[in-house]
């Protein structure tokens, strides 16, 4: 049986990028909303010689993520997974955000480890945006993350609460997506115990401000954040395609339980380069 890669966000930036990097014998799945980016990103990895699949999938719809699982299983051994998909403050609401970073990590994650086996890997993308809140909002937010499982209306409720203490809308966004980050990183730690007994390891990367379409359209907010990494510049998507592809690699065998800030240095820039 040949092994599998699914990648969600599949059809464009780091998720596409990560791909690149995959050992060619591995099968890849992309996966995504929309049909002709998925098949145009199939047809990228084909020339370069890669056998690759596209299907279609919504993380934020249960259900979807159950029938990619499930299309990735009827293919070969799924071993690698990368969970790539997400939205930015400027793409839509703290719902909505809320719904498909946080609450699509719980959908994938829980779907593919009933079809993943030992020796196999989640990596769910976060982002540096997890750390930018203050530290006791984020604490008291916490508080209600384990409702996330159990009962999705009074997680959103709660964290839309903090979300909406900002005062513009693209702030409000920006705290939610932030949270829905947070969020991300503490899931990825819990799965990483949770599975680690069945030999699936878990983690999540969490880039900072990257120049892919999604972090084109934040640049403007996110530029600020460009003086505090080391060499004072965007990362690049191959960059951080390298470095998702390496770190869900099953060889990369004892990185678990853990969260890899692929940020430029810009989380910790603000204590080293204060001027
Ligand atoms: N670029 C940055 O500066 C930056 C910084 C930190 C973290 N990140 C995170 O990195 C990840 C990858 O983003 P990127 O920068 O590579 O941007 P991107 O090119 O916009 O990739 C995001 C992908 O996610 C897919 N997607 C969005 N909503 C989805 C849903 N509900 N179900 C399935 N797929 C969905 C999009 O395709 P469809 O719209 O066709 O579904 C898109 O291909 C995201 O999780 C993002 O939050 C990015």
């Amino acid at each position: 049986m040949a092994d599998v890669v699914v990648i969600t966000g599949g059809g464009s930036g780091m998720g596409l990028e990560a791909a690149k990097y995959m050992p060619k014998e591995k099968i890849i799945i992309l996966s995504g909303r929309t049909v002709s980016k998925l098949e145009n990103a199939v047809n990228t990895l084909k020339d370069l010689g890669f056998t690759a699949y596209a299907h279609a999938c919504d993380t934020s719809d249960r259900e979807s993520v159950r029938k990619l699982a499930q299309y990735a299983k009827s293919l070969g051994t799924v071993r690698n997974v990368i969970n790539a998909a997400g939205m930015s403050p400027n793409m839509a609401d703290g719902e909505k955000l809320l719904r498909v970073n946080a609450l699509g990590t719980v959908y994938v994650n829980q779907e593919f480890s009933r079809v993943m086996e030992k020796g196999s890997v989640i990596l769910d993308v976060s982002s540096n945006s997890a750390y930018a809140l203050p530290g006791f909002l984020t604490k008291l937010a916490a508080k209600s993350y384990p409702l996330a499982e159990t009962d999705e209306a009074q997680y959103l409720k709660k964290q839309l609460k903090f979300a909406n203490m900002a005062k513009t809308d693209y702030q409000k966004a920006g705290f939610a997506y932030a949270l829905s980050k947070n969020f991300v990183c503490w899931y990825a730690k819990k799965c990483a115990f949770a599975y680690g007994r069945k030999g699936i390891r878990v983690l999540s990367l969490s880039p900072g401000l990257i120049a892919t379409d999604m972090g084109r359209l934040e640049e403007k907010e996110g530029s600020a954040l460009i003086p505090f990494t080391a060499e004072e510049r965007m990362g690049t998507p191959p960059e951080l395609g390298y470095a998702i592809a390496t770190a869900a690699d099953e060889r990369n065998g004892y990185l678990a339980g853990v969260d890899v800030l692929c940020d430029g240095g810009s989380t910790n820039g603000r204590a080293f380069k204060r001027k």
